[in-house]
């Protein structure tokens, strides 16, 4: 049996950007998904997802047919698409095709709400299979094998951004192909959670759209480049203030590309008049989570407070990435 853990992220600055080639940094936060593994030599698949969904379900399968369950197929997708694409990257690796696993996920990172949840179950499935089959892959070929799952899966929409991040660890500058650890200070961050989540290949291809449309949408697409890279100069200066004004005018640039929601923008304000020093939605937007900045519990109490606000918490900035638990 081998168990390793992954963290979910948030985006400080520069998401649907990033699809244009302009930089974003995203930050691994102390929220992980956690994948169990065990090899059976019958060459099936059983993957145990209890937690991943509010649902949770069990699927077996040989590997040639479907799953055979009973729950919405978008669900199963979901837990299946990733784990088969790691199962299937970890038996490359380890040279074993042939090779069948019983699968356990637990997860405290919500699917779909723009933390990471997927990537951090790819890449900690592809950590925990390969090293039960005696393979030691180091974080960068994890996170490189856990971009071409998630590539798959999404039809060829993902950045590197997610999967990079969550192999890494920290605050993460990601350029195209260009991916590399940043230095920074701790980041007090706090989510808020409107329980949704937005289609992300509908909102990706909305910004493509409006870009196409209007010059402002192409200059807002460059001005957020020019945001984050002040940003990682507020990063390497240790300036949270300058990150919290500068998390509020991204906010405000994804809201002019209309990836926001009324959700969002409730907590966002909510944030910012409980003194929080910059709040903005993280990841597609269209609904599941903002991010704020804040070492004070103020922040946290008055999102729980804000309608629309399902839950909010306190995660921290995780500088530890893929991490064994075995
Ligand atoms: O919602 P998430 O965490 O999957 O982030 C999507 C980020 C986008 O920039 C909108 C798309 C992408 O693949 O980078």
């Amino acid at each position: 049996m081998a168990v390793s853990s992954a963290p979910g992220k948030v985006y400080l600055f520069g998401e649907h950007a990033v699809v244009y080639g302009e930089p974003a940094v995203p930050c691994a936060v102390e929220r992980r998904a956690t994948v169990d593994v065990t090899a059976r030599s019958d060459g099936r698949l059983r993957v145990d997802a209890a937690d991943l969904t509010l649902d949770g379900f069990t699927v077996e399968y040989g590997g040639d047919g479907a799953p055979d369950v009973d729950v919405p197929e978008s669900l199963v997708e979901a837990a299946t698409g990733y784990v088969d694409g790691a199962v299937e990257q970890a038996r490359e690796a380890a040279d074993a095709p042939e090779i069948g696993f019983d699968v356990a996920i637990e997860s405290a990172i919500p699917l779909g709400a723009g933390l990471g949840s997927s990537a951090a179950v790819a890449v900690a499935g592809i950590d925990a299979a390969t090293r039960e089959l005696g393979v030691e892959l180091p974080p960068k070929e994890l996170a490189e094998r856990a971009y071409r799952v998630e590539h798959a899966v999404q039809d060829g929409e993902a950045s590197r951004a997610d999967t990079f991040c969550s192999a890494m660890g920290g605050a993460v500058r990601v350029e195209g192909e260009d991916c590399r650890r940043l230095d920074a200070p701790a980041l007090p961050f706090v989510i808020g959670y409107d329980g949704g989540a937005g289609d992300t290949g509908a909102l990706v291809a909305g910004v493509r759209e409006l870009r196409e449309e209007y010059d402002f949408a192409a200059d807002t697409v460059s001005a957020i480049g020019d945001l984050v890279r002040q940003g990682e100069r507020a990063l390497d200066a240790n300036d949270l203030d300058e990150v919290g004004r500068l998390m509020d005018m991204n906010h405000g640039l994804l809201n002019a590309l209309g990836v926001s929601a009324r959700s969002l923008d409730a907590m966002v304000w909510a944030a910012r008049e409980a003194g929080a020093r910059g709040a903005k939605l993280t990841g597609a937007g269209g609904g599941g989570c903002v991010v704020a900045l804040d070492e004070t519990e103020a922040t946290r109490t008055a999102l729980h407070y804000t309608p629309g606000c399902e839950e909010a918490f306190r995660a921290e900035l995780d500088t530890e990435g893929v991490r064994r638990e075995d």
